[in-house]
């Protein structure tokens, strides 16, 4: 009798609302398939310690909706050196696994990709809050961030507005703006800082605001991404110069928890899907993609040679509608 294919995941990194959807399309896809799926927890540092679970249809019952990831995760050092990386590979051979799919960020599909150069067949699932992968246009559980993040901004909103404050607001996103953006665009912010933009003057800040004042507006926005930075000390100065009260929040790990949304869990049960339905056809070392409206599979090397091109246009619009 032939062997059944084994299949491993893990989560990775920062974890992610709809990862769960996307471990649970995978555990179903694979036992449609007659596979068997091994899950591995706290992602690397559970692999090295071969830290591993069998999975089957019940085991991801009542998790499509639940934030997090089941499997838990961790960010490995280990996994970062050669040695470590030799590790895991050895361990996937002897698991048996005939491919290992990896549901994480850039950091996580680095390691997936130095585990195929040892001969580990690897399918990634972009996932993290961040949106900071240039291959794809969709990570899984960026929606629901913003709309954490569009939620704490319309509460904080309330608030400015009553008492005519300056809010400045700091969301998550590492090195990239494009939670910022898309917080700041839809709660009709008056400015957005990211780092894509480099160095913003509180000088150039503050002359809005106080141009705000003169236009009738009795309170700002203003959201800040974390990789800026400065959010409480941007608050005190806008306060000492102008004389307008002004609140710092930085809404922190809030934005990575919570339910996620129908459009992250309908993507991740889609790549999920899709990563199983690879392994099947023996399509390996890929990186699922969501561009231009749909799920494609590009070779993981090149997808994380693919460079961050920022694109203004958001920043542009976001001006033009809060004058
Ligand atoms: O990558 C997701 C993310 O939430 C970033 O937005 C943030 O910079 C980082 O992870 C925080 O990491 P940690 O949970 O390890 O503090």
């Amino acid at each position: 009798m032939a062997k059944e294919k084994r299949i491993g995941i893990l989560t990775s990194g920062g974890d992610a609302p709809g990862m769960n959807a996307a471990i649970r399309a995978v555990v179903r896809t694979a036992v449609y398939r007659g596979y068997k799926v091994i899950g591995i927890r706290r992602g690397y540092d559970g692999l090295l310690a071969a830290d591993i679970t069998d999975m089957d249809a019940r085991s991801v019952a009542e998790i499509v909706h639940r934030g997090g990831t089941i499997l838990l995760t961790a960010r490995c050092a280990e996994m970062m050196t050669p040695e470590g990386q030799d590790k895991a590979a050895q361990i996937c051979k002897v698991l048996g696994l005939a491919a290992l799919i990896v549901v994480g960020g850039d950091g996580s599909f680095k390691g997936g990709l130095e585990l195929s150069r040892r001969g580990v067949n690897i399918i990634g699932i972009p996932g993290t809050i961040d949106l900071d992968m240039a291959y794809t246009e969709y990570t899984i559980g960026f929606d629901t961030a913003v709309n954490t993040g569009m939620d704490a901004v319309n509460k904080i909103r309330d608030t400015s507005s009553s008492h005519e404050r300056c809010s400045v607001i700091e969301v998550m996103g590492r090195g990239c703006g494009a939670i910022a953006l898309w917080c700041g665009l839809v709660t009709g912010a008056e400015e957005i800082i990211i780092p894509e933009k480099g160095a913003v003057e509180s000088d150039y800040i503050i002359e809005q605001i106080i141009k705000n004042r003169a236009k009738g507006k009795t309170h700002n926005l203003v959201i800040v991404a974390e990789g800026s930075g400065g959010t409480p000390a941007l608050a005190r100065k806008i306060e000492q110069v102008t004389g307008i009260e002004s609140r710092a929040t930085i809404l922190g790990h809030l934005q990575r928890g919570g339910s996620p949304t129908a459009l992250d869990r309908f993507r991740a049960s889609m790549m999920g899907h899709m990563a199983v339905n690879l392994v099947g056809a023996g399509e390996y070392n890929k990186a699922i993609a969501y561009r231009g409206g749909g799920l494609a599979a590009m070779d993981l090397e090149e997808a994380l040679s693919v460079p961050r091109v920022y694109d203004d246009s958001i920043y542009q619009m976001m001006k033009i509608l809060a004058i």
